[in-house]
Order: C-alpha cells, then structure tokens, then sequence
C-alpha cells in the first residue's frame, strides 16, 4: 500500500502562490512513481489573510500544522505588511515551535546554468550551508526606550546557547563527515567579544568527536569574500541565524539566480514536522507576470522527499530540473524567455523519463 503523507501547503503571497501550484503537480508525479499518496492540507495564511483578519494565521495555526507530517512554503510578504509582522506571524513561530533547528540550504551550481562569476578553471561549486535557524541574533531580547526623543535608544540582545550552538554544529559535522570533511565555521570573535569566541568553542569542542573533518574559522566578512573569490573551496559551512542568513542569499546569487536556491527548516528528529521553501521572497515586483522561476520551490521539495527518507525519488527531481535546464527552459531570471508553467511542464515530462 502506498505510504501516506499529509503535507501542510502554505503558498503565501506573491510569487509564492505562482511557484507552488505546479509543484504540487510535480511532486504528485514523483509520489506515483514511489508509492507516496500526498494528503495536501492548503492553508490561505498570508499577508492577505492578515489585512483581512489582522493575523497572518489563525490562532491554532501551529496546532493545524501539528498534524502534518511535513509542511511546504512559498514565500510571505507583501507592500503594505511590514516584513517583521509577515515574518514573526508566521514563519518565526514555525520554526520555533517545531524545533526546526537547523535550516539547511545547498549552493550547488546546476548544469547549463552560467556562473555570474569568473570562475578558475575546474571550480565546481558544490556545498551546503547549515544555518543555525531557532536563537542567535533572531532573539526578541531587548526594547526601545524614549521614543521620539534625542535620547531614544534600541537595544537587542543577541542569544547562543550551548546546546542551540552545538546541535548546530554537530549537524554540520554529520554532514561534512558524510562528504568531503571539511567545515568552515563563520565566526566574527575578533569584533563580537562574548558570544562569537563562545560559537567558536562550542564548535571546536565538538568537533573533537569528528577526527576525520578539518574544522576552519573564518571571519564572516573574510568568508564573503571568499564565497565570491574562490567559491570551489567550501564543503559544509555552518553558521549563526544572521551569518547564514546573508551568506546564503550570496550563495543562491552565485549560482545563478535566488530563484532556485532551496532551504529546509529541519527538525532533524522527526518529533516535528519540517518546513521546506524556497530562499527567495515573494517578489512583488515580477508577481502576477507569470515569469517567476519554479525551481527554487521544486528543489525544496526535492529535500522534502529527501528528508521523508525517500533520497532516489528527491534525486529523481534534482535530475529533471537539471534536464529541463540543460534543455534550455528557462525563466527570465537566467536569461530565459520561458514562463514558470513552462519551466515546471518541462520538469514534469522529465519525471520519470527514464523508464
Ligand atoms: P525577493 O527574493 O522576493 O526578491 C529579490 C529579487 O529577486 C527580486 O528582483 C525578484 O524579482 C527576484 N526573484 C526572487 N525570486 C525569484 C524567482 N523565483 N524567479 C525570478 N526572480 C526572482 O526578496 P525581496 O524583494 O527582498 O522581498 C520581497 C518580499 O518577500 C518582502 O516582503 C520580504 O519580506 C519577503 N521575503 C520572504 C521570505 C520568505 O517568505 N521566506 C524570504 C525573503 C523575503
Ligand atoms: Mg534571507
């Protein structure tokens, strides 16, 4: 009997409802091939939702999406929603509440997509950044005093605690010592005097257990320049939430277009359902054009199955996209003329091709 699979769809706004759809389709396709029946669970939470109920999801939102197994994410955000509220109403508590810890997103440059960078040559650009995605600088720890006056000051506090930054750590570990054993640890110790010299310990520390992977620091800034400047070094980077944050919007621009870097927030136990979505936003200024690239949303969904311990049919998927772009389909994003319906038709006769 076919294994079945509820999954929270949460489409969002903008290009995020554009993207989703026909991954939806897609994945549909992939299940029948592998035995896996989608329940889908569509929730309408989004900007919208909240101009029209001042919340971007209901009250027991977390509670509805308890009952998933996984959930799928287009983008949130819309002109009009401060992008805190759209952020901390929805996507935050997510995350939070179901310990996804871990938001792990590949930098990986696909077959027939052009580098923007001047690459050396042989560079393959083919790595992971493990984002530290449940404390660190994402903390609501702090205030505003005096508002409106000479004297008015904000203050946040940064939060890392010893099992947030080791569990981080030991993922990035797991997964270096898994591929090529190296990790580069994203630090800034020299500036930031309490909590990055104690991000540097805690990895050290735990890294002790991995005698096989060479841990290296680098200074976020140094680390930058370097994603740019020799891209081909990196195997697993591991990073506070900010620090992964930015490194990884570097990371999709380096391969291409953010439109097709993945991410998936990880509950790496499985207690709780993981969240998978795509590293861009939701794009006001090409939504509704029907030109948003599909492949960041059908790459997140490859990690879904990936994650669901399904890792032929995930790399199916990966497959067909890099197909459907060796094939010359692409969106404007990469200097294409097709249209997201077109790019994900192409990926859906890719699926299962080979048989
Ligand atoms: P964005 O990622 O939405 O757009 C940045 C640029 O990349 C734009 O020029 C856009 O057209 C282009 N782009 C993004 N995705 C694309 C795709 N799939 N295909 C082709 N081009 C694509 O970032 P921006 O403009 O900073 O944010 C827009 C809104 O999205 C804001 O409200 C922001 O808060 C929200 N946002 C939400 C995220 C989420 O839901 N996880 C993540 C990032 C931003
Ligand atoms: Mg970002």
């Amino acid at each position: 009997m076919d294994e079945q699979v509820r999954v929270a769809v949460i489409p969002g706004d903008g290009i995020g409802t554009e993207v989703m759809e026909p991954t939806l389709g897609i994945l549909e396709a992939v299940g029948r091939r592998h035995g896996i029946d989608f329940a889908w669970q569509h929730h309408d939470w989004s900007c919208e939702h909240y101009t029209r109920t001042g919340r971007m999801m209901p009250e027991d939102g977390l509670e509805q999406l308890a009952e998933a197994d996984q959930i799928l994410l287009g983008a949130v955000g819309y002109p009009g929603v401060p992008d805190h509220v759209s952020l901390w109403g929805l996507l935050i508590p997510i995350r939070r509440a179901f310990k996804q810890y871990i938001n792990l997103r590949p930098v990986r440059l696909l077959p027939g997509i052009e580098c923007p960078l001047r690459l050396k040559e042989g560079t393959e650009i083919d790595f992971l950044v493990v984002r530290e995605n449940n404390e660190g600088e994402y903390s609501e720890v702090g205030g505003r005093m005096y508002r409106g006056t000479p004297d008015e000051f904000a203050v946040q506090e940064s939060v890392f605690t010893r099992r947030g930054v080791e569990r981080a750590a030991r993922y990035a570990l797991d997964l270096a010592a898994s591929r090529r054993g190296s990790l580069a640890s994203a630090t800034k110790s020299n500036g930031i005097i309490h909590t990055m010299p104690f991000w540097d310990e805690v990895v050290h520390e735990t890294a002790k257990d991995y005698p096989g992977v060479e841990v290296r620091d680098y200074h976020i800034d140094a680390l930058s320049a370097q994603f740019v400047l020799d891209p081909g070094r990196f195997d697993v980077v591991v990073a506070s939430n900010l620090f992964g944050d930015i490194l990884t919007d570097l990371g999709a621009a380096i391969i291409g277009s953010i439109g097709i870097a993945p991410s998936g927030n990880l509950n790496p136990e499985g207690e709780h359902p993981s969240m998978f979505e795509p590293v861009h936003g939701s794009a006001p200024d090409i939504a509704g054009q029907g030109i948003a690239n599909p492949l960041g949303q059908i790459w997140a969904a490859s990690m879904m199955l990936d994650h669901m311990g399904h890792p032929q049919a995930a790399a199916e998927l990966v497959s067909a996209m890099e197909a459907t772009l060796t094939g010359g389909v692409r969106t404007p994003d990469l200097g294409g003329t097709a249209s997201t319906t077109e790019v994900a038709e192409a990926v859906l006769q890719q699926v299962g091709s080979d048989d």
